[in-house]
C-alpha cells in the first residue's frame, strides 16, 4: 500500500508550504493540485478559451502539457506549461481567481482526476488541495484539514507579497480571500469541506514547524513513516 497524506483547506492556510516541507522531510512525492487548476486557467487564457465554456475548458485540462521539475536545493518546484516556465505566472491573484472559476466546473474536475491519482507513487505522496481527502484519495490513511481565520490568512498573504516588494491593501486581499472561500465552499461539485474521517488543524496561532511536526507525529502514530 502506498501511503497518502492529504492536506485540504482554504487558500492561505499554509498548505503549500507545509506540504512541501513534509514531502521533503519524508522523501515523498508532492501533488500540488491547485497548480493543475491554475495551469488549466493559464492555458485557457493563452489559448483564448472563455471561462464559461465548460467543454472547451475540460479539453484544455485533459490536454494540459505540464511538468513539475525539481528546483535547486531549497528552491521550490519549477512549474512548466508547454515547455515554458510559468512558476510565477500561476501564482498571481488573477490566475488564482480564474483557477477558482475553472475549478467549479465538473467536466474540468473530471478531466484532472486521473492525472492527480497518478501522483500516488512509492514511497508515498503528500497531496495538497481542496478535495484530496474527500474525492481524489478517499482511501488516504491520514487526512488533514488545515485552516486559519480569514484575517490571519490575509495577513500572511500581505506579508508574502510585501516581501516580494509588491504593495497591497489588506482589505482588498481579505475580500478576495473571502470571495474565493465562498466560491470554493459553496460550489456544487467537490466543495471545500473537511473529510468525515479527517483531522482539522487551526493554524491561526501555530508556527510552520509546529504544524509540520504535528502532522509528522500523526503519520508516525499511524505507522506511515
Ligand atoms: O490552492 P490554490 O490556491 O493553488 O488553488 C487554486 C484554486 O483551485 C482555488 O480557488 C481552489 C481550486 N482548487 C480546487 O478546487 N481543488 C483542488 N484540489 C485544488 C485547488
Amino acid at each position: 500500500m502506498i501511503p497518502v497524506i492529504t492536506l485540504d483547506g482554504p487558500g492561505g492556510a499554509g498548505k503549500g508550504t507545509i506540504s512541501q516541507i513534509i514531502a521533503g522531510r519524508l522523501g515523498w512525492h508532492l501533488l500540488d493540485s491547485g497548480a493543475l487548476y491554475r495551469l488549466t486557467a493559464l492555458a485557457a487564457e493563452r489559448h483564448g478559451v472563455a471561462f464559461d465554456d465548460e467543454a472547451a475548458l475540460a479539453d484544455v485540462a485533459r490536454q494540459l502539457d505540464v511538468a513539475f521539475l525539481p528546483g535547486e536545493e531549497n528552491e521550490p518546484v519549477r512549474v512548466m506549461l508547454e515547455g515554458e516556465e510559468v512558476s510565477k505566472e500561476i501564482r498571481t491573484e488573477s490566475c488564482g481567481n480564474n483557477a477558482s472559476k475553472v475549478a467549479a466546473l465538473n467536466a474540468v474536475r473530471d478531466a484532472l482526476l486521473q492525472r492527480q491519482r497518478d501522483f500516488k507513487q512509492a514511497p508515498g505522496v503528500v497531496a495538497d488541495g481542496r478535495d484530496m481527502g474527500t474525492v481524489v484519495f478517499t482511501e488516504a490513511p491520514l487526512k488533514i484539514y488545515l485552516t486559519a481565520s480569514a484575517e490571519e490568512r490575509a495577513n500572511r498573504r500581505v506579508k508574502q507579497l510585501q516581501d516580494k516588494g509588491i504593495d497591497v491593501k489588506f482589505q482588498a486581499i481579505l475580500s478576495e480571500i473571502q470571495t474565493r472561500d465562498e466560491r470554493d465552499m459553496n460550489r456544487a461539485v467537490a466543495p471545500l469541506k473537511p473529510a468525515d474521517d479527517g483531522i482539522t488543524l487551526d493554524t491561526t496561532d501555530m508556527s510552520i514547524p509546529e504544524v509540520v511536526n504535528h502532522i509528522i507525529d500523526l503519520a508516525r502514530e499511524r505507522s506511515l513513516v
